[in-house]
């Protein structure tokens, strides 16, 4: 796969609906166009890259291959409380009783998100009020909309969710559960891309929108781009929840971001600010019943304080393996205020931000970690990644060519060396990378990436196959090179 058709269609993808490949996301890509481009018969890259840029179809049957659906049920309990507790009652109360609450899921992948809300606002309100809000939901991936529309989830999806609920709101089936259609026809699910110039008309009108763990795959370019968007979908006053760990990423001047009950949220206008008089109104409508606390949900983790244990960093590592990304940033902060020099601490949240693609904020905790031990493999591995991500290759190389001094055992940093060297045309290179990269997992598929922190979980099978293809190629230029 030759690399300027492999930036080409990086670039369609951008721009169609801001989706950035690099990285694992670059191995994602070239696995669906593998995939793809035998399935449309096309005789090799450049006829794909011409069918997709011909019909519209095609195409987004390769944008459905390459979005991130990873999502659950009552993911971030928090901002759900926050939501039926504290939010929705001030909205509603600044409504006439025929006038409907509107909530947007934007990016709402399998439903999970949106549903959660549906059973959430019944639980608070009751079933009558709950009629009051009216729920949509957009996704770009058109076969994950199809799944969403059916409401039948697997096991998997029940991660925050206790048996109790489970049993309230779905139905055993044969292979999963589905969500009962009370339920179900609550939300109304639309294709929808947030950089489309144009979104369904029916997508209008926003008092609330939900834009959770979908800004981590843009730049902060199109993440303006899209908040103006929203701003636009909303009346005078609304609210935009991000994932709590997007959120000061996405502070980017169109929204004013505000903190209350120790959660980030974005608001428009005035009327929702926190101190505001208007804040002080109590909703008559739903004063009847006390304030919510869902039976259901997860408790929400607070920051230990006093005297209570310190969490140990091993559970960390776990929330943090398990992209439990919120949790884990609230335990960090406690370790971190008890002690500033924590490396474990400053480490995983590093990767935190990174995975955001808050790369200031990231570098600048890594310079932090770099002045407790400037030999740390995962510092000087999250240095090049960053490097690499924020396209500045050279400086990439550096990072990751002094953790191979450091630990030649590391075979994720040898990887992305060799693809930075055969972006940058630099065949020998890479072909020595790829060569130690092939060597170790051969000997050992289980080999360790040599983190001592980070959860890096590179699919180690994939990249070697992909590894060794790439050094056949390579063999193969060079040696027609010599002849
Ligand atoms: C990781 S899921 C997030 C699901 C849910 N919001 C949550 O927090 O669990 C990200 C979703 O964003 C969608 N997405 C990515 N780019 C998009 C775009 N340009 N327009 C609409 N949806 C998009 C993907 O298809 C994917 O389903």
């Amino acid at each position: 796969m030759t690399s300027s058709e492999l930036t080409s269609i990086k670039k369609m993808v951008y721009q169609h609906c801001g989706l950035l490949l690099e990285g694992v996301a670059e191995e994602r890509l070239r696995k669906a166009i593998q995939t793809k481009l035998v399935k449309e018969g096309c005789a090799d890259l450049t006829a794909y890259r011409k069918l997709i840029s011909q019909n519209s179809q095609a195409f987004d049957q390769l944008v459905n291959h390459l979005t991130v659906n990873e999502t659950y049920f009552f993911r971030e309990p928090e901002q759900i409380q926050l939501l039926v507790n504290h939010l929705l009652p001030q909205v509603l109360a600044n409504k006439s009783s025929n006038e409907p609450v509107r909530i947007l899921s934007a990016g709402c992948s399998s439903g999970e998100e949106p549903y959660s809300l549906a059973i959430a606002i019944r639980e608070a309100l009751g079933v009558n009020l709950a009629k009051r809000v009216e729920l949509d939901a957009g996704d770009l991936d058109q076969n994950i909309l199809k799944k969403a529309r059916a409401g039948f989830y697997s096991e998997f999806s029940f991660r925050g969710v206790t048996a109790d609920l489970r049993k309230r709101y779905f139905l055993p089936q044969e292979r999963g559960f589905q969500l009962i259609p009370e339920i179900r026809q609550q939300v109304n699910f639309y294709e929808l891309n947030l950089l489309a110039p144009v979104f369904p008309k029916q997508l209008h009108n926003y008092d609330l929108v939900f834009f959770r763990n979908v800004s981590i795959y843009f730049d902060l370019e199109t993440r303006r781009i899209i908040q103006k968007k929203f701003y636009e979908l909303m009346p005078s006053d609304g609210l935009l929840i991000l994932g709590s760990s997007e959120t000061l990423g996405n502070n980017l001047g169109v929204f004013e971001l505000v903190e209350q009950h120790d959660q980030y949220y974005f608001v428009k206008g005035s009327r929702y600010l926190p101190k505001s008089s208007a804040l002080e109104v109590k909703p008559t409508t739903i004063t009847t019943k006390p304030e919510v606390k869902l039976p259901s949900l997860n408790n929400p983790i607070k920051p230990p304080l006093g005297d209570f244990p310190l969490p140990d960093i091993q559970t960390v590592q776990q929330l943090v393996a398990d992209k439990e990304y919120p949790r884990a940033l609230h335990l960090l902060a406690s370790l971190l205020v008890k002690d500033i020099n924590n490396l474990p601490a400053l480490l995983l949240k590093s990767w935190i931000l990174l995975n955001s693609q808050d790369f200031i904020a990231t570098d600048q905790l890594l310079e932090e970690a770099f002045a407790l031990d400037a030999w740390s493999i995962d510092m000087m591995f999250m240095k090049g990644l960053s490097a690499k991500w924020q396209d500045q290759q050279a400086v990439a190389i550096e990072w990751f060519k002094k953790v191979v001094y450091t630990n030649p055992e590391c075979w994720p940093a040898h990887y992305y060396l060799a693809e930075i060297y055969r972006s940058q045309l630099q065949p020998e290179a890479a072909l020595r990378a790829y060569q130690t990269l092939v060597r170790t997992l051969t000997a050992n598929i289980k080999a360790s990436d040599a983190m001592q922190w980070i959860p890096l979980s590179l699919p180690a099978g994939d990249l070697l196959f992909l590894s060794q293809r790439h050094l056949q190629s390579l063999t193969d230029d060079l040696q027609v090179k010599e002849k």
